[in-house]
C-alpha cells in the first residue's frame, strides 16, 4: 500500500513533541506489513541539513501568491517530500511560534497551503508516484481531507486524521476561508465551522474517512463533555470511524544498551551500571550525590501536563530526601515556580528551562522516577521511554497514561505485573501522595527492582500498532489486506 502522511513536524528534522517521535517511526513499522510512506513536511529551514537525493518534482510559479518547489528527499529511513515554500516556512522561530514565542501570525495560511499541496498529490500532481490513501495529523494537516472532498481528482482516496492533541484546534475567523482556495459552502456546521468562527480541526474531523487517537482509552475520553473540548459533538457524530490505536516508541532511539547519549549502557540484565549515569545526571544539574531516589520530569510546562503541580511538590520531594529534577520549557508562570523552588533548595532541586534530547535520553537513564501528573495525556511517550529505561513512572490515570502503566498495588505487585504509580484526579494533593508511595516502595529494594524489570520487559514497540494502521487503511481499500511481511519472531 502507498501511504502519504501529512505532517507539521518529524523527528529527527524537527520536533517540539511527540507527534515528531509518531510520524518519524511509524512509516519504518508500517514497512513490515506491506505500507511503503511517503510523508510531506514543510519546508522549514531547520530540516534542509543532512537531506540526500533532493530533486525538484513540481515547481508552483504561484502558490497561494508566491513561488514554491515540492521536493523529493531521503534523510535515513524516511522517504520526504518537502514543501519548500520559502514565503511561509522559511523564517526564524520553531514550526508554530516566532522567535518571541508568538503563533506566527499567517499559521492559518502556512498550513492550508501545506494541506492543499497534499491534496494535489492524493489528485495526481506526482507523475509516477500517487498514495493510494492519506494520512493526516492534528489541525495542521486537517483540511487535507476537505480539499480532497473539493477535488475532482482526489475525492476518491480515503483519508485518516490521527487526533494526537484535540486541544489544539486550528480555529481561525471565517473570513480566512475565501484566501485558502476553499468554496464559501465549507462554513457550514457540517465542515469547519465552530462557534462562529472555522476549525481545521473538525473540517477533518467532518471529512476524513476514518479517525484515530492516539489511545484507546483518549478515543473514548474526546466524545466525554470533560475532555471532549467543544469536539464531542463533531466525534460522536461519526461513532463508527473514530477507533484509537496506542503510539509505539522508537526501539532504536530510545535504547538503553546502545544509547549515545548515556555514559553508560545497560540491561535489564546488567542494571548496577545504571549508576554511572545516575552520577552523571546529578553532575549535570549540579546536585547532591547522597542516597534517595532522583525524581525527574522531561515535559512542556503547561497546564496539560501538569507543570504547576511539579513546583508544588518540588520542595517536599526535597524535604523527604529526594532530587527533582525538570527539563522543560512553556508556561512562564511555572517556569518561574520551578526555577524559584531549585534557587531555595540549589543542591537538591535541579531546573532546566528548554528543550534538549540529549539530557532527555539523560534523565530516562539516570533518575529514579519519572512524574508525568497530566490532566490529560493522548497517549504520552514519556512514560514509555521511562519504562524501557528502568525509571518508574508517577502518572494521572487519563488517556494513554491509565493503559500503558499498571499501578503497583499490592495485588499487582505479587502478580508481577506492577510499572508504575497511578494517581487521580489530577491533583497537587494525589501528586504528593503518589510520590509518598513511591518513597516507601523505593525504601525496599526488592519491592523496587521487581518494578523497574517489570517496566522494562513491557513491550511498546511499534509492532502491535503499526499492524493495526495498516489494517485500517487495507479496510480503506476494498479488496486489499494488511500482510504482514514479517511474522512477530523476524521482526524481534
Ligand atoms: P507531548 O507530545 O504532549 O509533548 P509526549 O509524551 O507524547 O508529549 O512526547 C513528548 C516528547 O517530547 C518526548 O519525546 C519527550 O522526550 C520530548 N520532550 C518534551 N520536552 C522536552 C525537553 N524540554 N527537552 C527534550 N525533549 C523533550
Ligand atoms: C500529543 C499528545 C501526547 C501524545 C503525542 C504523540 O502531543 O499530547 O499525549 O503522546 O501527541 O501522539
Amino acid at each position: 500500500m502507498k501511504i502519504l502522511s501529512v505532517t507539521s513536524e518529524i523527528f529527527p528534522l524537527i520536533k517540539t513533541g511527540g507527534l515528531a517521535d509518531v510520524t518519524g517511526s511509524l512509516p519504518k513499522a508500517l514497512v513490515g506489513y506491506g505500507c511503503y510512506t511517503r510523508t510531506l513536511v514543510p519546508g522549514y529551514p531547520q530540516l534542509f541539513a543532512g537531506l540526500i537525493g533532493v530533486k525538484v518534482l513540481h515547481f508552483f510559479p504561484d502558490l497561494f501568491g508566491a513561488p514554491a518547489s515540492l521536493l523529493e528527499a531521503q534523510y535515513e529511513d524516511l522517504d520526504l517530500l518537502v514543501l519548500d515554500a520559502p514565503a511561509l516556512f522559511n523564517r526564524p522561530g520553531g514550526p508554530y511560534l516566532d522567535e518571541n514565542g508568538r503563533d506566527h501570525p499567517d499559521n492559518w495560511k502556512r498550513f492550508a497551503v501545506l494541506s492543499y499541496v497534499a491534496s494535489a498529490i492524493a489528485g495526481g500532481l506526482i507523475a509516477d508516484w500517487s498514495p493510494e490513501v492519506v494520512h493526516t495529523h492534528d489541525w495542521q494537516t486537517a483540511l487535507t481531507s476537505v480539499y480532497m472532498r473539493y477535488s475532482s481528482n482526489a475525492n476518491t482516496i480515503p483519508s485518516i486524521l490521527t487526533i494526537h492533541n484535540l486541544a489544539f484546534q486550528g480555529q481561525f475567523p471565517t473570513s480566512v476561508v475565501s484566501q485558502i482556495g476553499l468554496p464559501p459552502e465549507t462554513v457550514t456546521l457540517d465542515c469547519l465551522e465552530y462557534y462562529g468562527d472555522i476549525s481545521y480541526l473538525k473540517g477533518g474531523i467532518r471529512t476524513a474517512s476514518a479517525i484515530t487517537t492516539v489511545s484507546p482509552t483518549y478515543a473514548r475520553e474526546v466524545v466525554s463533555p470533560e475532555l471532549g473540548m467543544g469536539m464531542a459533538g463533531a466525534l460522536s457524530s461519526r461513532p463508527r470511524t473514530l477507533t484509537g490505536i496506542v503510539n509505539g516508541i522508537d526501539m532504536d532511539i530510545w535504547n538503553p544498551a546502545t544509547d549515545a547519549y548515556l555514559p553508560a549502557n545497560y540491561d535489564h540484565k546488567r542494571m548496577r551500571l545504571r549508576g554511572v549515569n545516575r552520577a552523571k545526571l546529578l553532575e549535570t544539574f549540579r546536585l547532591d550525590d547522597s542516597p534517595g531516589p532522583i525524581f525527574a520530569a522531561v515535559t512542556r510546562l503547561t497546564w496539560q501536563k501538569g507543570g504547576d503541580m511539579l513546583a508544588e511538590v518540588a520542595e517536599e520531594i526535597s524535604h523527604l530526601g529526594g532530587r527533582l529534577i525538570v527539563l522543560g520549557k512553556g508556561e512562564a508562570q511555572v517556569e518561574n515556580a520551578l526555577l524559584a523552588a531549585a534557587g531555595r533548595h540549589p543542591d537538591r532541586i535541579g531546573v532546566r528551562i528548554g528543550y534538549d534530547e540529549a539530557t532527555a535520553h539523560l534523565i530516562h537513564g539516570g533518575s529514579d522516577v519519572i512524574l508525568q501528573p497530566s490532566r490529560f495525556e493522548p497517549c504520552g511517550l514519556t512514560q514509555l521511554y521511562a519504562l524501557r529505561y528502568g525509571a518508574v513512572p508517577v502518572v494521572s490515570r487519563t488517556g494513554g497514561l491509565s493503559e500503558t502503566i499498571i499501578d503497583a498495588n499490592d495485588a499487582a505487585i505479587s502478580a508481577r505485573v506492577a510499572t508504575g504509580f497511578q494517581f487521580h484526579p489530577a491533583t497537587a494533593e494525589n501528586l504528593r501522595l503518589s510520590i509518598h508511595r513511591a518513597f516507601a516502595a523505593y525504601r525496599d529494594p526488592k519491592k523496587w527492582a521487581r518494578l523497574q524489570n517489570q517496566g522494562m520487559k513491557a513491550n511498546f514497540s511499534w509492532e502491535r500498532s503499526a499492524e493495526q494502521y495498516a489494517a485500517l487503511y487495507a479496510s480503506l481499500l476494498p479488496g486489499r489486506r494488511a500482510t504482514p511481511l514479517v511474522t512477530s519472531k523476524a521482526a524481534e
